[in-house]
């Protein structure tokens, strides 16, 4: 019987042949519930290209796919837009049975594939704006360095106006529906928005220029095709435009407290911050780290204006999960909030001061002094929790209307 991993066609002359994980639950501290795919691109060109391979255990299955348009050996040339393992993690092996005349990354990825891998073949490095010929089609590249590693580019196939833009634009869901218009938006925004605030934020800035570079040279595009996730053919300018929007990281009247809780005293301060918040007209998130995962938390900062952070003292520290998420925040950097942090101790109570010191590392505005409290809050320290959030929310609604 024929394999039934089939290719799905996606322009006359262009086939996915990537590979579906329906069961990854994980990237790198990132949860991704509805699982992922790896996208893989056959150019049916003069000469035959393929874009990106997939992650190591899932050759099998990309194979087959691209065995249902074409021998496998008649692949001319295998282009790599990005070197992280989840699409080239079989490169090894692909070039082993392909034997390609050629593979392609960028200058900054061929010395990456090198240093991931034993590869016995040369790499053709390309620059920013240079083209390659496939024959009948043309292919220009554009490199997006920290975008999300400095290897990173995307390919553009000129005569088709489709982007190749590797984890841009890109989603962790696994599906056998290849395209957005198949998909129900709201599980497109969210997913996007989720792998942007968990993967893209820290870059935000680089998206911006990309974007203006884009703009200023005047590309456009019938489809968007990213290496995870569905492509972009219906709803391209509502991606870009939303990419636009999550770089600049303009606050809106959103807070969102997010904490630790022992005996639930800091959860009661969480919660009267929570009512300050909404008092001072921002719209309230609470998120105990005892039932969210940090991903969510990060998506939901993604346009917030405040962010409150409180944890019990546990050992002379913050209580654990509170670490958890406070590392994962300060490595994607999200901007422009205002901020305070909050908790109750037993006997030493330095977590809050360590919240503080991590809130201003990442140049959160803090809106008042951190409030601590031994033991249980009474009704004087709930008082002084709701003016902290009725505080905040003043600041970020001033930044609003300052513009
Ligand atoms: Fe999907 Fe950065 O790898």
């Amino acid at each position: 019987m024929k394999s039934p991993y089939r290719a799905v066609k996606v322009t006359d002359d262009v086939w996915w042949v990537g590979a579906i994980d329906w069961n990854i639950r994980e990237f790198h501290g990132y949860r991704t519930p509805r699982g992922s795919t790896y996208n893989a691109y056959l150019i049916m060109a003069d000469k035959i290209t393929l874009v990106d391979t997939v992650k190591a255990p899932f050759r099998g299955e990309m194979m087959a796919r691209i065995a249902d348009v074409i021998e496998p050996g008649r692949i001319d040339y295998i282009v790599s837009d990005h070197s992280e393992m989840d699409h080239s993690g079989c490169l090894p092996e692909v070039i082993g049975a392909v034997r390609p005349e050629k593979v392609i990354s960028s200058a900054v990825g061929s010395k990456t594939l090198t240093e991931l891998f034993p590869l016995k073949t040369e790499i053709t490095a390309v620059e920013d704006g240079e083209t390659l010929s496939l024959g009948n089609r043309t292919l220009t590249f554009m490199e997006t360095r920290m975008l999300h590693w400095p290897d990173s580019m995307f390919a553009y196939l000129n005569e088709e106006e489709l982007l190749f833009s590797q984890d841009g634009f890109g989603m962790h869901l696994a599906s056998l529906e290849r395209f957005d218009d198949q998909i129900d938006p709201a599980i497109l925004e969210y997913e996007a928005a989720t792998y942007y605030a968990n993967i893209i934020l820290p870059y935000s800035p680089l998206v911006l220029k990309l974007l203006d570079k884009v703009t200023a040279a005047g590309l456009s595009f019938k489809m968007i095709a990213p290496d995870h996730g569905p492509l972009w053919r219906k709803d391209i300018g509502g991606i870009i435009g939303r990419y636009a929007r999550w770089a600049a990281q303009k606050p809106t009247a959103k807070g969102v407290v997010v904490y630790a809780t022992m005996w639930h005293s800091t959860e009661i301060m969480a919660r009267a911050i929570g009512e300050g918040l909404a008092a001072g007209g921002l719209r309230v998130k609470l998120m105990s780290m005892d039932q969210v995962h940090r991903s969510d938390v990060v998506y939901e900062l993604l346009g917030a204006g405040a962010l409150a952070v409180g944890s019990s003292t546990l050992n002379n520290n913050m209580l654990p999960a509170m670490a958890d998420v406070m590392t994962y925040l300060r490595g994607l950097k999200p901007q422009n909030l205002v901020g305070a942090a909050f908790g109750s101790y037993g006997w030493s109570g330095e977590a809050v001061r360590q919240l503080e010191e991590i809130l201003a590392g990442m140049k959160v505005d803090l809106a008042g002094e951190g409030i601590r409290v031994k033991n249980v809050p009474d009704e004087g320290v709930l008082t002084r929790c709701y003016e902290l959030g009725m505080g905040m929310a003043q600041k970020v609604n001033s930044r609003l209307s300052a513009g």
